[in-house]
């Protein structure tokens, strides 16, 4: 089976961190979301897959990702000139996917599960499409299936009154005959082509659709606090390392991950679940708590972090308190004691601070 990731869109929820590059490059554990969808493919034995990409700094996706040798798979890559919708961008591996039955994993989705046992029971069915569905606590905000005694009766986008709490996630099981509908639709009233839509008119011309339920952890990660809450269960989830340096006086304590060369410091406390990139120094004045991804060479010298994400290339050498943040590459956060009472921001286009 041959696989398609989604990589564009428009990201505008989580500007403006989606202002230099895609979201679905933003690290989670200090790891591109979207290199998760790449291994659980991988996983299940879906090696050749294509990746459509578009908009600000698609090609940093080619760059990180190049052939795919790295992260044993095969890459080849699609531009999508428009986010069009999910529906568009599927259409456009018509190609590439040949007759053959496929997978498309959103890129922006963490789903915890292996999905092997998901692949095999669709290669093995005479369904036309397969979804996995997971409970919702706010339906109106998802594509939802309608299920009646195991049977999807109807799927529809972000109803006003949900039939269910059942969401559609970002994982579809695919037959060509989806280039077929995705052909025949109508851009929806936010001008896009949905993947519900499609969905919703393969049962119309009854052609069967099956699903499974997750039950383990699933995430879209459209917001930021999506993806805060991911990075907390992931970092839950990892193997505890360290290959790092820890010099005497410095405390540590929990499950951590350390990376090559990154020293904490004597009177530094770090409290896992956390991970800290490879040459990093975390000075004697920092507090790094639970939930915390810090990237590659950052320097934190006197800081309070909790459930954030620092991404690589930051200083921070400032006393506040850190929380639910994510910052993105090479910032810096310092306190200078010229600046009195006074607080100094050098802040780009769409910015947000809440103090
Ligand atoms: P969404 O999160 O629905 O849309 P978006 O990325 O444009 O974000 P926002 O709503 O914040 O502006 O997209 C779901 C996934 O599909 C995501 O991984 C991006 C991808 N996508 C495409 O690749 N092409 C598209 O045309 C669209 C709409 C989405």
């Amino acid at each position: 089976m041959k696989g398609v990731i989604l990589h564009g869109g428009h990201g505008t929820r989580l500007r403006p961190l989606t202002h230099t590059g895609p979201k679905q490059l933003l690290p989670i554990a200090n790891k591109p979301m979207s290199q998760y969808c790449i291994e659980s493919l991988r996983e299940a034995g879906v090696r050749d897959i294509v990746v459509i990409i578009g908009g600000i700094g698609a090609n940093k996706v080619q760059e990180y990702y190049g052939s795919g040798e790295k992260f044993g798979v095969k890459l080849t890559y699609i531009q999508q000139d428009y986010p069009r919708g999910i529906a568009h961008a599927i259409r456009l591996c018509k190609e590439f996917i040949g007759n053959r039955k496929f997978l498309v994993f959103l890129g922006d989705n963490i789903l915890k599960r292996n999905i092997s046992d998901y692949a095999k029971d669709f290669q093995q069915s005479d369904a036309k499409a397969s979804i996995l569905l997971c409970k919702v606590t706010n339906p109106t905000q998802f594509g939802i299936a309608d299920v009646k005694d195991g049977i999807i009766k109807k799927i529809m986008e972000k109803p006003e009154n949900p039939p269910s709490n059942l969401a559609v996630t970002g994982i579809y099981f695919l037959t060509p005959v989806v280039f077929d509908i995705i052909d025949r639709l109508k851009p929806s009233e936010r001008g896009e082509l949905e993947i519900t839509d499609a969905l919703q008119m393969l049962l119309e011309e009854g052609h069967k659709i099956t699903y499974h339920m997750v039950t383990d952890y699933w995430k879209d990660t459209g917001t930021p606090q999506d993806i805060v809450h991911a990075n907390e269960v992931i970092l839950k989830d990892m193997e505890p390392y360290f290959y790092g340096k820890k010099e005497e006086g410095a405390s540590i304590s929990g499950k951590v991950m350390i990376g090559e060369n990154t020293t904490i410091k004597s009177g530094a406390r770090i409290v896992g679940p956390l991970i800290l990139g490879k040459n990093c120094v975390i000075g004697s004045g920092a507090y790094i708590g639970p939930n915390t991804s810090i990237g590659d060479d950052s320097n934190i010298a006197k800081c309070n972090i909790e459930d954030s994400i620092i991404m690589a290339g930051c200083t921070i050498d400032c006393d506040i308190k850190i929380r639910r943040s994510i910052i993105s590459y090479n910032s810096e956060i310092l306190q200078r004691k010229e600046n009195g009472d006074n607080k100094v921001f050098l802040l780009g286009e769409g910015s947000k601070i809440s103090l």
